[in-house]
């Protein structure tokens, strides 16, 4: 019988943009009940931000908001700080990715969430720690940039460069789940409640780490599976941008297919895993190259990368990149197609699996969202579509906080709730 991993898991979520939202998305995916606090009117940013259909909640909300309930509340009106103190001592965690020093100026600090509610985990999300730039704010480019994606990313002859993978936002968001599912586990032998916090930068460091192996590896001589080793070009103190090597043992880059005059995507990442060094060979005959010395082995082949991959793309020029996937994974050979967004969103198989989900919106309709990509065998995810600004405070003051008729009537009038709207505007 399939159960909610989270069941009965309790979240005051004061996410707003991409990191914290993401976060608080999974642990209502894995069935936890996340009741989002929104500001009354404008509620998350993100609603109104990069509207494709006016006065409709964004994809952007959407798509980083699902299954959860959304509760308006003005936090700086004593009435609302009221209601945030009972929602503070009802649920078990609160998250938050506010700028530096918010939640202490709405009056609400570790030490006074501890006090009223002992068990609560309170986790974070700022864009650095302790240090010389913890009051900054930071978006996605920024924590890019400072945690060593920027300058690890591109050509060696060009600018830094940020990637699509939103690794400062989304990235933090889920290294910020992981905290707080494993705080939850070690209050149920400690009982107690715990800080959790995330920086970005951190967040991309975490996931840089095999730069920082680079940067140390430097001083011990020069970084044979760069390209510019080969190339001849002198290494400087600190880890290049590396195009599209491959960061691992196993020498890897984008080459052209078929039709790459007039598609950008028609390219196939290829990797020339040892292993499979002979069958690769024979594909793109150069069977020679199987036992000559300068192409036998994996050392030799190191400073002759770039002629070797030219001559790989010549064959796979001749191929589609579905055509070369497909010779090459009979070989057991490492490839993988440039698959464009519009090529992923019409994958039947990720829909098959619940990773592409199309949800039903009541202002927006129909629209195509990411699922949950961690599955559970014994706790499947229903992905549940995004909730209208303010659509449950109703319900959450009574049912959750148990407010009376009267005190549900009081909090409305003094402003504290706003006015519930459909839809952003
Ligand atoms: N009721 C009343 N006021 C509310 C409120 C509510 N429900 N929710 C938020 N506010 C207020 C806050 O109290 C704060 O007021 P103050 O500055 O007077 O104390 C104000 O809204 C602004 O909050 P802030 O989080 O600083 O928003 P911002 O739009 O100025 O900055 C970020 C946005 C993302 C840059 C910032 O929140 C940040 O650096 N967050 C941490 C890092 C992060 O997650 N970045 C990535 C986002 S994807």
């Amino acid at each position: 019988m399939a159960s909610k991993a989270l069941e009965g898991v309790k979240i005051l979520d004061f996410t707003h943009v991409q990191s914290g939202p993401t976060c608080t998305q999974l642990l209502a995916w894995f069935g936890a009940d996340v009741i989002k606090v929104e500001r009354p009117g404008t509620g998350d940013i993100t609603r109104g931000q990069l509207q494709d259909i006016p006065k409709v909640d964004s994809l952007y909300f959407t798509m980083l908001n699902h299954n959860k309930r959304s509760i308006t509340l003005d936090t700086k009106n004593p009435k609302g700080k009221e209601v945030l103190e009972r929602l503070i001592k009802e649920c078990d965690v609160l998250v938050e990715n506010f700028g530096p020093g918010v939640l202490d100026r709405m009056g609400f600090s570790w030490e006074r969430i501890h006090a009223l509610n002992p068990r609560m985990i309170v986790a974070s999300i700022k864009g650095f720690g302790p240090g010389p730039y913890e009051d900054c704010k930071v978006y996605e480019n920024v924590a890019q940039c400072t945690g060593g994606a920027a300058s690890t990313t591109g050509f060696r002859d060009d600018v830094p460069l940020v990637t699509g993978a939103q690794i400062g936002d989304s990235g933090t968001g889920l290294h910020l789940a992981l905290g707080i599912v494993t705080a939850l586990y070690h209050r149920t032998h400690s009982g107690e409640g715990q800080r959790v916090t995330c920086a970005m930068q951190d967040g991309v460091l975490n996931l840089c780490r095999v730069k920082l192996r680079d940067q140390q590896r430097l001083q011990h001589g020069p970084l044979k599976e760069y390209s510019q080793f080969g190339e001849g070009v002198p290494f400087g103190d600190s880890v290049p941008r590396a195009g599209n090597d491959s960061g691992g043992g196993q020498p890897g880059r984008i080459l052209k297919c078929k039709g790459w005059e007039t598609d950008p995507n028609a390219y196939i990442y290829f990797i020339t895993q040892a292993p499979v060094w002979e069958p690769i060979c024979d594909i793109i005959g150069e069977p020679e190259w199987k036992t000559h010395p300068d192409y036998a082995t994996p050392p030799a082949r190191l400073p002759r990368l770039n002629e070797i991959f030219a001559r790989i793309e010549q064959w796979t020029m001749t191929k589609t990149k579905f055509e070369a996937m497909e010779i090459l994974n009979e070989k057991d050979i490492p490839c993988g197609p440039i698959l464009s967004m519009k090529e992923i969103a019409e994958d039947e198989s990720l829909r098959a699996t619940g990773t592409l989900v199309e949800v039903d919106h009541p202002t927006r309709g129909k629209y195509l969202s990411v699922g949950n990509p961690i599955k559970l065998s014994g706790s499947p995810t229903e992905v549940k579509r995004s909730p209208l600004l303010g659509e449950h405070t109703d319900e959450i003051l009574r049912q959750v906080l148990n407010y009376s008729e009267a005190e549900v009537n009081e909090i409305a009038a003094s402003g504290a709730t706003g006015a519930p709207r459909m839809a952003a505007e």
